[in-house]
C-alpha cells in the first residue's frame, strides 16, 4: 500500500464544481484549508475556483482520484446527478473515492446525499411519498444513491453521511439542526451556504462519525 503523509489542513472535495461544493470550497478557504478538487473535463466550470487546486479527470481514472486525495486529512463528496437525473454514476464514483482513500491512508469521508435517498423511518408521510415517487420515476438513480450510501457505510472508513432536504442558494442563516433521527418533511429547506459551514464543522469536530444524519435549516 502506498502511503502519503497527511497534512492537517488539506481538504479534497468531489463535486467541487457543483453549488454546495463551491460553497464548501469557499468556506474552507476562508478558514485556512488548502482545497483540492476533481473536475471532469466536460464540466461547465471553466475558470477554476479561487484558491483551489483543480485536478481535471474522471472517476474512472483512479490516478486522478488519488492525486486529488493525496496528503488530505479529509474528503468531502458532494456529487450528484444534474437534471434530468439520467446519469447513474454515484456508486461507481464512490467506489473509486473509497479505493483511493485506502491507498492514500486518508480515513475521514463526509458525503452528502439526500433526505429522500434510501429507507428512513424519520420521514413525514408526504416526504415518504415523495421519496417513493422519486424512486418510481428515476429507479436507477435512486438505486445508485442507495448503493452509494451502502458502500460508504461498509467502507470501514470514518464516514458521515449528510442527508439534507431541498437545497437553496439563500444566504446563510447560521442555524442548522442535525441528528440521525431528525424528522424531515417536504417543507424544510437548507441553504447550501449553511450546509457547507456545517460540513466543514463536521470535518473539524467529527461529531457524527459513522452516522447517517438528517439536517435542516
Ligand atoms: N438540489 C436539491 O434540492 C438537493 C436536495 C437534497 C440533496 N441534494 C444532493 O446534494 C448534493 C449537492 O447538490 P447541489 O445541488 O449542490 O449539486 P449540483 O450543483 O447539482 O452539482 C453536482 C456536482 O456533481 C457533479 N456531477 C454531476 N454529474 C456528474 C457525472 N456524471 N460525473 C461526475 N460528476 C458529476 C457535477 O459536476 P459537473 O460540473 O461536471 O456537472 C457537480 O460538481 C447532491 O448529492 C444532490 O443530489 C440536492
Amino acid at each position: 500500500m502506498e502511503s502519503h503523509h497527511a497534512t492537517a489542513h488539506k481538504l479534497a472535495i468531489f463535486g467541487i464544481s457543483g453549488r454546495t461544493g463551491r460553497e464548501l470550497a469557499k468556506v474552507a478557504g476562508l478558514k485556512g484549508w488548502e482545497v483540492r478538487g476533481l473536475v471532469r473535463p466536460t464540466s461547465l466550470l471553466e475558470d477554476g475556483i479561487d484558491n483551489c487546486r483543480i485536478v481535471r479527470g474522471n472517476f474512472d481514472e483512479l490516478d486522478r482520484v488519488i492525486e486529488t486525495i493525496a496528503d488530505c486529512s479529509a474528503v468531502c463528496c458532494m456529487i450528484g446527478p444534474r437534471p434530468p437525473y439520467r446519469d447513474v454514476f454515484c456508486a461507481a464514483a464512490t467506489t473509486a473515492i473509497i479505493a483511493a482513500m485506502k491507498q492514500t491512508g486518508c480515513r475521514r469521508l463526509i458525503c452528502q446525499t439526500g433526505a429522500m435517498i434510501g429507507r428512513a423511518a424519520n420521514r413525514s408521510r408526504p416526504m415518504e411519498w415523495a421519496a417513493r415517487a422519486f424512486a418510481r420515476w428515476h429507479p436507477e438513480a435512486a438505486r445508485d444513491r442507495e448503493e452509494q450510501e451502502q458502500l460508504i457505510e461498509s467502507s470501514g472508513l470514518d464516514w458521515t453521511i449528510v442527508k439534507p432536504p431541498r437545497l437553496t442558494d439563500a444566504p446563510p442563516r447560521n442555524r442548522i439542526q442535525a441528528d440521525p433521527f431528525l424528522r424531515v418533511g417536504l417543507l424544510p429547506t437548507i441553504s447550501r451556504a449553511d450546509l457547507a459551514a456545517f460540513i466543514l464543522d463536521e470535518v473539524q469536530t467529527g461529531r457524527f462519525v459513522r452516522q447517517r444524519i438528517c439536517v435542516k435549516g
